[in-house]
């Protein structure tokens, strides 16, 4: 997934980001979106997400590492409820009103999910390394916006929960394919259908988790990891993340194949600069 061509060229405004209750700092290879409602628990609306697939299209080209973290002390309690209520929320639409009165079709409203769907999609981006830190809950969207990166940092306070079936619902933002991958079906069918909290050593355990940290030392931890992947040559990192991300649709053969193919890019690559030098 690269930059799309007929997207918004410009970043969201500073007033953009505020309605969609995100701040976004870019410093050099290095962005930094937080959400920012702590007042509703880090809440997510739609426009949160459609902001998110703005920001994505519109990364500074020399952006290599992403890190989404929550105002406070809680990543995200998840959709605003708000949003399943007649009123919206904030003038944006009931996600369910349009059903309800029969002035939008189900077709439409796969279409509006597909809109917010882009806002996670793009965090997978293979010239990108995305890392969630999260604090606290980390409720259903907010749980799959964690689960949509590649690396998850947790501090020790973290729960992670997939309360979508509790309230009669699937998770529809992308997070079942990576969580899948992570537990297997079996263990995820067990957290999303109790939709009970996996606790951040548990989290660890499974695998949902790439490191777990005592709450004061996340900011500090994060900081780590971003250092260490920046070490590591772009292009390579790129190519590499590439390669790791179809592996597990690939035969042996296929991936054999596909590794093959990007060494060639590669060697070429050093061979050029060889050149140059
Ligand atoms: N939407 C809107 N407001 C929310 C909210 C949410 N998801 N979560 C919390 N708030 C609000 C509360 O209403 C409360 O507001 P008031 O101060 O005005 O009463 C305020 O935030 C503080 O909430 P709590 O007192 O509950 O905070 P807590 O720290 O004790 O608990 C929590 C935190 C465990 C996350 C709890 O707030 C909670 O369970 N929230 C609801 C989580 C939820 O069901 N999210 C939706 C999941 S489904 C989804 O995201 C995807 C989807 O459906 C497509």
């Amino acid at each position: 997934m690269t930059q799309a061509s007929n997207g918004p060229t410009l970043p969201p405004t500073e007033e953009e980001l505020s309605r969609a209750r995100l701040e976004l700092v870019v410093e050099g290879p290095v962005a930094r979106v937080t959400i920012n409602c702590p007042e509703r628990r880090n809440a997510m609306t739609g426009r949160t997400w459609t902001t998110l697939a703005h920001i994505g299209q519109t990364l500074p080209e020399d952006v290599r590492i992403v890190v989404i973290s929550g105002k406070g002390d809680i990543f995200s309690a998840g959709i605003d409820l708000g949003m399943f209520s007649p009123e919206g929320v904030d003038g944006e639409r009931s996600m369910v009103s349009g059903l309800a009165d029969g002035t939008s079709t189900e077709a439409e409203v796969q279409d509006y999910i597909a809109g917010l769907q882009e806002g996670f999609l793009w965090l997978r981006r293979p010239d990108l390394v995305t890392i969630a830190a999260v604090r606290g809950h980390a409720v259903g969207a907010g749980f799959q916006l964690a689960l949509s990166c590649d690396l998850r940092v947790l501090a020790d306070d973290a729960q992670l929960c997939m309360k979508e079936p509790a309230l009669g619902l699937v998770p529809d933002l992308t997070g079942t394919k990576p969580l899948v991958d992570i537990v297997g079906v079996h263990r995820a069918v067990e957290i999303c259908l109790t939709a009970r909290r996996v606790g951040a050593q548990e989290a660890q355990a499974l695998g949902l988790a790439e490191l777990v940290v005592a709450s004061d030392e996340l900011p500090g931890a994060v900081d780590d990891a971003v250092a260490a992947l920046l070490a590591t040559d772009r292009e390579a990192a790129t190519a590499t993340k590439a390669l790791l991300q179809q592996a597990a649709g690939n035969t042996l053969q296929q991936q054999a194949a596909a590794e093959r193919g990007a060494q060639v890019g590669r060697l070429a690559a050093l061979a050029r600069g060889a050149a140059g030098r």
